[in-house]
């Protein structure tokens, strides 16, 4: 077993990092992930029932503004000109998201010019007195309480299964509005999804003689091989996951949202009509059903049968997946410690959502693992550089 470079984890970050060192500077690398697939989050698989994709962790939507990160990924995958667009339900009405003068003119049953629907929102937005003190507050401050009550109360509440009134109003720094009647829901330059699928694109970013692949290693687990006590101090590690794991939890857990999938196969062609339908009401316990024929229109899908997931969200506990981070005070304040620890940790680099402990959409783990390969791996392979 040898290899010039150790990478933990086989995401989106530890496969661009695996495909610049194999296939720009020759390196031998070895890729270890602990799970039984390659992919990270944005795995997918075909449901063997109906043939359908289905993203394992949660619908997964490429989309970026960022060209050099456009034209990396066009070098494995082509890209479908799928669009993406969600709705919401509340009290048996479905409304277009995010909130847009479509939703606004439903809402108050009106005809709301653009200066209108802004005007109406502003004076609801002004009712409140004072500084806001809670996510609740801050929430009115921005849009006002119709829509908040509507549209963000009970999905927020069901996102952190907490009263908005109990979070911190920093949680929410902007809720976008728009006076238009556009709905798409991002607004970057390219957006679509990987013709073959995600997991397509992920195999073949890591189909290099150079990248060696070994699935169910926990870095951790000391009766595998590639793990921390052999590998740290012999050869560089890119560690992706979880930074206060590496460091034995020295300085208290980081906390995490997590999110509990249901899925179901249903003997009908079309479910929702749509590919993600939020459910506003706090008395629908899940957050949002994916429905994932619909992202794939172009395919030739059963039309006798679908697969649909409910999403649920709560806190992580210590075996959960970690999904979004939670970022308190007390969060904020613990990853400063561990990032002096990171900065000591001679020639190991953390990256990736779990190794910075960031929300990074797919186009930023890219973008930031491009970043590391030009400004550290690459001088210290080329160059000798130190890597800290
Ligand atoms: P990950 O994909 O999490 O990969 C880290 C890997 O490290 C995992 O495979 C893990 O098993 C492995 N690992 C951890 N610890 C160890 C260990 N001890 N030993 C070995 N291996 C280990 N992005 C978008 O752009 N669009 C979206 O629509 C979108 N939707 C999302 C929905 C959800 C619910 C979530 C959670 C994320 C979503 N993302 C989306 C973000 C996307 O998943 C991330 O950008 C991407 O996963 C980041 O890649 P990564 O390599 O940093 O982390
Ligand atoms: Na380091």
């Amino acid at each position: 077993m040898t290899a010039d470079l150790l990478i933990v984890g086989s995401g989106f970050f530890g496969l661009t990092i695996a495909d610049r060192c194999a296939r720009e500077l020759d390196l031998k690398v070895q890729v270890i992930d602990r799970r039984d697939h390659i992919g990270g989050n944005a795995y997918s698989e075909i449901d063997p029932e109906t043939g359908i994709e289905v993203h394992r962790y949660g619908a997964h939507l490429f989309h970026t503004s960022n060209k050099r990160v456009w034209d990396y990924v066009n070098q494995f995958t082509d890209f479908t000109p799928y669009v993406h667009h969600v709705y919401t339900t509340y009290k048996d009405e479905v409304f277009p998201m995010p909130i847009n003068l479509g939703t606004i003119n439903q809402f108050q049953r009106a005809a709301y010019t653009p200066e209108e629907a802004r005007a109406w929102v502003v004076e609801q937005a002004a009712m409140l007195e004072g500084e806001p003190t809670n996510l609740e507050e801050k929430a009115i401050s921005l849009i006002g309480q119709p829509l908040y009550e509507a549209f963000i109360k009970g999905y927020t509440a069901k996102q952190w299964q907490t009263d908005p009134r109990e979070l911190a109003a920093e949680i929410i720094s902007r809720l976008p509005v728009r006076y238009t009647y556009d709905n798409r829901y991002f607004s970057d330059t390219y957006e679509g999804l990987p013709v073959d699928g995600y997991t397509a694109w992920l195999e073949k970013m890591a189909d290099h003689p150079n990248i060696t692949v070994t699935l169910d290693t926990d870095f951790f687990d000391e009766s595998q091989p590639w793990n921390k006590a052999d590998v740290v101090g012999q050869i560089p590690v890119v560690f992706t996951g979880p930074i206060d794991r590496y460091f034995d939890f020295k300085h208290g857990d980081l906390s995490w949202r997590t999110l509990d999938f249901e899925s179901e196969v249903l003997p009908i062609g079309d479910f929702q009509g749509t590919p993600v339908m939020n459910y506003a009401d706090e008395s629908i316990d899940y957050t949002r059903i994916h429905e994932f024929r619909h992202f794939h229109p172009e395919r030739d899908y059963p039309d006798d049968k679908t697969i649909i997931m409910r999403e649920f969200s709560r806190f992580a506990e210590h075996t959960d997946e970690p999904y979004y981070p939670v970022n308190t005070p007390q969060d904020r304040e613990r990853l400063l410690s561990y990032r002096e620890l990171a900065k000591d940790e001679a020639n190991v680099l953390f990256g990736g959502r779990l190794g910075t402990y960031q929300y990074l959409d797919m186009h930023m783990a890219i973008g930031a693992a491009l970043s590391m390969y030009d400004n550290k791996l690459a001088p210290h392979f080329t160059n000798g550089l130190p890597l800290d």
